[in-house]
């Protein structure tokens, strides 16, 4: 960091003071003049604080030039990553709003700066430190050691090879992105917590009982089993087989049995049948009747067609005799009233009569052969009768033998089935050797639990014991790990190594007094020795100006290490001449950016030296207000 100017508004007693600083820029003048109030706006303009206000920055109105209501910082800052483009900060301080920083960068208006003040605010300790190196000095030991490993620690570490792995075999869980000291506290804490609990896990386990090794193996007896089973069930299904066949044949002829008597039922019923509708057949002598009946049946009609003329020739008859009669009664004629004889009447009734008689002689001897010749419709039903009957007794014929016909067959079949009986399966073989299986199957099985039994036991044992042996590897690398991020391991070894090149870098501007910087982080020491002396001095004993240079010494070493490569150092007229021309040396050899330096001094003679400028301050009293005038020299 490089202040190229420095502009100072109403800042204490600096009413306008504007300046243009070099990599070696020294203030002098009298004491009261205005050089401490340089360093504070400077460290007003970088940490918002300074060592007159509180760390929030109140009190900073109490900065302002008296008289006036608000004052300015205002500078124009080179940084290393861009030493062309000045970053423009101004710090601005009124009565009502206290103090409030602005940054631009005139070469990119876009430019926001807020990486920049982020920058600042992470190493606004540091930046105390660098401005006010007294400042370090005054702070308890826990918080100089933790500024310190956070600035002289890289925040990157490469770890030894096995650490990485060790960690993740360990079951630790790390935040790699960790800074390097923080990252070594949290896994030594985590190395810590997982050993003592293995160390518990250690003390409690107990060795399981060893297990014999089996003669027979749970795969050679399942091999073995599954053969026998394979074996027992095709004897099974071989026996059920056979029982099978004898039961289907036994279920056959059973069937046929059934069927027989069903056939039989139903030939019974066909027979009665048979014997209801013969009922209706005429006798032999009956059915020749019948026949002859109807064979004469032309001749009976035409007998019957004379028996009914002779019967209506009769009573035509009948009338006329009675006709006569009444006329024989009346004794004369109606006509001519001439009285009938007796001579006269059978004259006239004597053919009537013949007649009569010759009518009743051929109705008696037609009726007599009518007679003969019988009831011929009557035949003619009593046949028709019978002729259905015959049919019936036909058809029921033809089922009755039908019927026969299928008991026939179904007895031949039973008697072929008798003559062939099912004979009773002998299963006796295939239980002996099922049974025999069985119980080899049984101890078979009997065999295998207690194989399978003694494997889980073995692997169980095998399981405690490898878990053991993976304890005590983990415990072993745990051990490891705990001693590698604890005190004495890769903490302190980067410490030593770090602590020393900064120790190193203050002992080369120390050495040009003769002293000697001792940095030690466990147990935490920093204290300093003397020109050929080894004892070492706490820094609250020794003088003023040793202290001072010591303080010096620092700040070089910590503007080195983070790479701000700026200091401020104020009061130095503590040191004589000849030691002040040693400082001035020593800044130099530094190669930093910048070095501001402040001492009450009156000298306006300066060294011809390249990359310095000389300021006299001085306090010009006449006015209200004192007030600084800054000459270049
Ligand atoms: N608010 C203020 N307004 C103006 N002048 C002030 C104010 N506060 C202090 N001063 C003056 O500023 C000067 C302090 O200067 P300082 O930087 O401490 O001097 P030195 O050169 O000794 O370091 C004193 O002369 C003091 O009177
Ligand atoms: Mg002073």
């Amino acid at each position: 960091m490089f202040i190229k100017s420095l502009h100072l508004k109403n800042w204490l007693s600096h009413e306008d003071t504007a300046i243009a600083l070099e990599a070696l820029t020294i203030f002098r003048g009298e004491n009261g003049s205005g050089k401490s109030s340089v360093e504070q706006a400077l460290q007003m303009l970088f940490t918002a604080r300074s060592e007159s206000t509180a760390d929030n920055g109140n009190g900073s109105r109490d900065l302002i030039r008296r008289g006036e209501d608000k004052a300015s910082i205002t500078a124009e800052i080179l940084e290393r990553d861009d030493a062309v483009h000045p970053i423009k900060m101004r710090c601005s301080i009124t009565e009502k709003s206290g103090r409030a920083v602005q940054i631009k960068k005139e070469s990119d208006p876009a430019w926001t700066g807020t990486d920049y003040l982020a920058y600042l605010a992470l190493n606004r300790d540091v930046l105390d430190c660098l401005i006010n190196g007294r400042r370090f000095i005054g702070l308890k030991d826990d918080a100089q050691k933790s500024l310190l490993a956070a600035v002289i620690l890289p925040t990157r570490v490469v770890f030894d090879d096995w650490v990485e792995k060790a960690v993740n075999d360990c079951g630790l869980v790390l935040d790699w992105s960790k800074k390097a000291f923080d990252l070594i506290e949290e896994g030594y804490k985590n190395a810590y917590s997982e050993r003592t609990a293995i160390n518990r896990l250690i003390k409690e386990w107990r060795e399981p009982d060893p297990v014999p090794v089996q003669e027979q193996d749970a795969q050679a007896i399942r091999a073995r089993l599954a053969d026998r089973q394979a074996v027992r069930t095709a004897l099974a299904v071989e026996r059920q087989k056979q029982i099978d066949a004898s039961q289907q044949k036994g279920r056959q002829r059973a069937d046929l049995g059934e069927k027989v008597s069903a056939l039989e039922v139903k030939l019974a019923k066909e027979q009665s049948r048979r014997a209801e509708v013969a009922h209706g057949l005429l006798s032999k002598a009956k059915l020749k009747d019948a026949q002859d009946a109807l064979k004469c049946a032309d001749t009976a009609k035409s007998l019957d067609a004379d028996l009914q003329r002779i019967a209506g020739e009769l009573s035509a008859v009948e009338r006329t005799y009675a006709a006569f009669d009444k006329l024989g009664d009346a004794g004369a004629c109606p006509t001519c009233t001439q009285p009938i004889t007796e001579a006269g009447f059978a004259a006239i009734v004597g053919p009537v009569i013949a007649q009569r008689d010759a009518l009743l002689v051929e109705q008696r001897k037609t009726l007599e052969a009518r007679k003969i010749l019988g009831d011929y419709e009557g035949s003619n039903k009593t046949l028709s009768a019978h002729h259905a009957a015959e049919k019936g007794v036909k058809l029921v014929d033809l089922h009755i033998a039908e019927v026969e016909k299928e008991i026939d067959e179904c007895k031949k079949e039973l008697d072929a089935s008798i003559e062939d009986p099912a004979t009773e399966p002998d299963t006796q073989e295939f239980d002996v050797k099922i049974a025999e299986l069985d119980t080899r199957i049984e101890t078979g099985n009997q065999a295998l639990t207690a194989a399978v039994t003694a494997e889980a036991n073995r692997q169980h044992y095998q399981a405690a014991m490898e878990g053991k042996k993976k304890l005590d590897a983990k415990q072993a690398l745990l051990e490891k790990l705990v001693e590698y991020f604890g005190p004495k391991g890769i903490q302190a070894k980067l410490l030593d190594e770090h602590f020393g090149g900064f120790e190193g870098r203050m002992n080369k501007v120390l050495e040009v007094w003769g002293f000697q910087a001792h940095l030690q982080f466990e147990p935490y020491s920093f204290g300093i020795s003397f020109a050929g002396k080894s004892e070492i001095f706490s820094l609250k004993t020794i003088s003023a100006s040793q202290r001072w240079r010591f303080a010096v010494a620092f700040q070089v070493s910590l503007a080195k290490v983070t790479g701000i490569n700026f200091l401020v150092v104020d009061a130095a007229d503590i040191l004589l001449d000849a030691h002040r021309s040693k400082l001035y040396g020593a800044l130099m050899e530094a190669k930093l950016d910048q070095a501001i330096v402040l001492q009450s001094d009156i000298r306006t003679a300066i060294p011809n030296a390249k990359g310095c400028a000389f300021f006299m301050l001085t306090l010009d009293d006449s006015g209200e207000v004192p007030t600084t005038r800054v000459n270049r020299l």
